[in-house]
């Protein structure tokens, strides 16, 4: 059999969030997890992986959000900078270093980047009239500028990026260009930036991606590739004037930084160079293989922009792979940060403490990697209970518990096997290649449906052999039943290591086994006989439909605080004369009784007194008060509307109220008491 040859090492990076906001479960399954599995699996198997990452600290989602909370770009940077950093770590993103971008390194490297480009002569220097905000008295990069997507229609795409379409954008191309900062459309001022041709890499970066990535990367990230080089590349410019960045390392750009998605990426390299003296082996031997994790977003900086710029350098090595992903929605809606909409981290971590692997496991099995995907919590639940708990942690379970009752915990011997247990070691023989296939080619829901078969192998091994029931007849073949079972257990404490890391060491711990690498998997010689495991312990617990409902409820909760957030008021109606206004009669009046209304869902029969009499009033306010909370509250009462019959009540008069945008109502009260009959006018 040909002998397959792998990289001499790995370099494996995972977009740098930016440090504006904590992070979400969209993050998560987009890029961190995928990551994490890819880089737990290579050490597993013994190879020489870098996983890098940190927060991108820089450019104009950094100083927006610095503005809204009232702090400083620095301030801002800190504190969300440790608040991800501690997220990442809740659910063991195995990361060899979280660096961040504001770091000395990383100002030096990027700044060399870029000082070396400019002396080659790689950039073109212009002076072009860009937006201004003469309000705000600044230029108007990137998120301080929105409009309509030339391409796509959006009408929120920013300054350098449409984000629904995905295509890169000059603040110029828009349509209706408007400034967030003031709201008001800016005006044109001349100022010099620097721009790398991207239109001379074309030629380039059409033999590289279309012609020698076809095939090999995933086919949202090609496609999109290719459609963006056969409409053409046009020169971008990577400095911008802004007062939050690395200065651009040239004299006569005082208050000039470099482009975020300039700096960002080379934060991939500096963040290498803190990991590891040895960072220029992961960057520039051709041996090392480059692997950027990444959301949908985020391709044109990493498939066409970013190895343009490593390009033009020529020292580095380039992506051999981008296995970008789709996105996740949430219960049928787009994540959004500013509607509040997503499933923090740190919120999940302390509703649902212990469950970084379920969470791992969900966002895995229903990964956005070739469309777009919704999470629910419906499905969490299911997941959790019907797969993790019912098959993964019941076939641990049993096989534990039976190994305790029959042998006290030592591992029985294997004797003579039946033809079931010869197919069922060879198929155990067969997983470890059958995971790892999926995973070198980044499919990870397939890696894990694969190792969730081998715990589903396990289950039925035990379900259709019943040693429970054998014992009794056949002792000696319930040892051969329970060696294979221990076995198969081992291998899953190896295999689901990458997948469920948590997991896999409590599983290993139970086992007291000290789990091998990926190789020796699928052995049926991991746990010797006479080996003597630990006590049970549960791997997944049942999660309840309360615990669900509290989750649901939270979202439903921001639901309706948008709803009301955005409530635009009704029209106003046609003017009427004063004339008009003076025939209404308004009056203050106090609610002396209140009864439902016999059969009625929405009818509530009131006393009042008006100051004029004590009369009656059928109100449709059932559903919004109860009868004994209202009596004795001051109200408004129309007192002039002509007497109607309602239920063969005669109700004299209309209670004024007013309407909440999610339909609730409220009373038209007097700020302080007035007396009943007092005129409203
Ligand atoms: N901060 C960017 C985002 O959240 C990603 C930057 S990735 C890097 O979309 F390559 F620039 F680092
Ligand atoms: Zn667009």
């Amino acid at each position: 059999m040909a002998q397959t040859t792998y990289p001499q090492r790995y370099t494996i990076t995972a977009a740098l969030p930016y440090a504006n906001g904590p992070v979400h479960i969209g993050h998560l399954a987009g890029v961190y997890i995928p990551a994490d599995i890819y880089a737990r699996y290579l050490r597993s198997r013994g190879r020489d992986v870098k996983f890098v990452c940190g927060s991108d600290e820089h450019g104009v989602p950094i100083t927006i959000r610095a503005k809204k909370e009232g702090i400083t770009p620095q301030q801002a940077v800190d504190k969300y900078h440790e608040l991800i950093k501690s997220s990442f770590a809740d659910f063991n993103i195995s990361f060899d270093i979280y660096s961040r971008t504001s770091s000395k390194t990383h100002a030096e490297i990027a700044s060399g980047f870029f000082r070396k480009l400019y002396d080659e002569g790689k950039f073109i220097e212009q002076t072009t009239k860009q937006y201004f905000d003469e309000k705000a008295q600044q230029f108007l990069a990137d998120r301080y500028i929105v409009g309509t997507c030339p391409k796509c229609g959006n009408e929120n795409a920013y300054g350098d990026q449409c984000e629904s379409c995905g295509t890169s954008l000059n603040a110029t191309d828009l349509i209706n260009p408007k400034s967030t900062l003031s709201g008001e459309p800016p005006v044109l001022r001349e100022t010099k930036h620097w721009y790398l041709p991207l239109d001379q890499y074309e030629p380039w970066l059409r033999e590289w991606i279309v012609e020698g990535h076809k095939g090999d990367w995933k086919t949202n990230v090609y496609g999109q590739c290719k459609s963006w080089i056969d409409q053409g590349l046009q020169p971008r410019a990577v400095t911008r004037d802004l007062n939050w960045g690395v200065p651009v390392p040239v004299e006569g750009a005082e208050g000039k930084v470099l482009y975020v998605w300039f700096d960002a990426p080379i934060g991939y390299i500096s963040a290498t160079k803190d990991l590891t003296p040895d960072w220029e082996t992961y960057w520039k031997d051709k041996n090392s293989k480059l692997v950027h994790f990444i959301g949908k977003d985020n391709i044109v900086f990493h498939c066409i922009i970013f190895p343009a710029m490593l390009k033009a350098h020529g020292d580095y090595v380039l992506p051999d792979n981008v296995p970008a992903n789709e996105f996740l929605n949430l219960e049928g809606n787009k994540i959004s940060t500013s509607r509040n909409w997503a499933v923090w981290l740190h919120e999940y971590m302390q509703d649902l403490p212990g469950k970084a692997d379920v969470l791992r496991y969900v966002l895995c099995a229903n990964a956005p990697e070739t469309k777009d995907n919704d999470f629910t919590w419906k499905d969490y639940q299911a997941r959790n209970n019907n797969e993790l708990l019912a098959i993964f942690g019941n076939f641990i379970n049993r096989a534990v518990v039976l190994t305790h009752k029959y042998y006290n915990g030592a591992v029985p011997q294997r004797g003579a096997l039946a033809p079931y247990d010869e197919e069922v070691l060879a198929q155990l023989a067969d997983f470890p290649e059958k995971i790892a296939l999926s995973l070198e080619l980044y499919r990870f829901k397939e890696a894990l449906g694969e190792l969730m078969n081998l715990a589903r192998l396990g289950n039925k091994y035990l379900a259709d052999t019943e040693p429970w029931k054998l014992i009794k007849t056949d002792a000696a073949r319930v040892e051969t039943i329970m060696n294979i079972a221990l076995q198969i257990s081992a291998s899953l404490a190896i295999l689901s290591e990458p997948f469920l890391p948590e997991t896999a060491n409590k599983l290993a711990n139970m086992l007291q086994y000290t789990a091998g690498k990926w190789n020796e998997a699928g052995s049926p010689d991991l746990l010797p006989a006479g080996h003597t495991i630990g006590e049970a312990a549960l791997l997944f617990e049942k999660i309840e439909d309360v615990v669900m409902e509290a989750q649901v409820q939270k979202l439903l909760d921001t639901k309706k605080e948008n709803e009301l957030a955005n409530a635009v008021a009704a029209p106003a109606k046609e003017d009427i004369t004063f004339e008009d206004f003076s025939k209404i009669d308004i009056r203050v009046g106090t609610i002396l009784e209140a009864e439902k209304v016999a059969k009625t869902k929405k009818l509530l029969k009131l006393k009042v007194d008006t100051g004029l009499d004590q009369r009656t009033i059928v109100s449709g306010i059932a559903e919004h008060f109860n009868p004994e909370e209202i009596i004795g509250q001051q109200v408004s009462v129309l007192v002039n509307l002509a007497p109607r019959e309602i239920k063969g009540i005669v109700s004299q008069g209309m209670l004024l109220m007013a309407e909440n945008a999610d339909g609730s109502l409220a009373f038209m009260q007097p700020s302080k008491p007035v007396v009943n009959g007092g005129g409203v006018s």
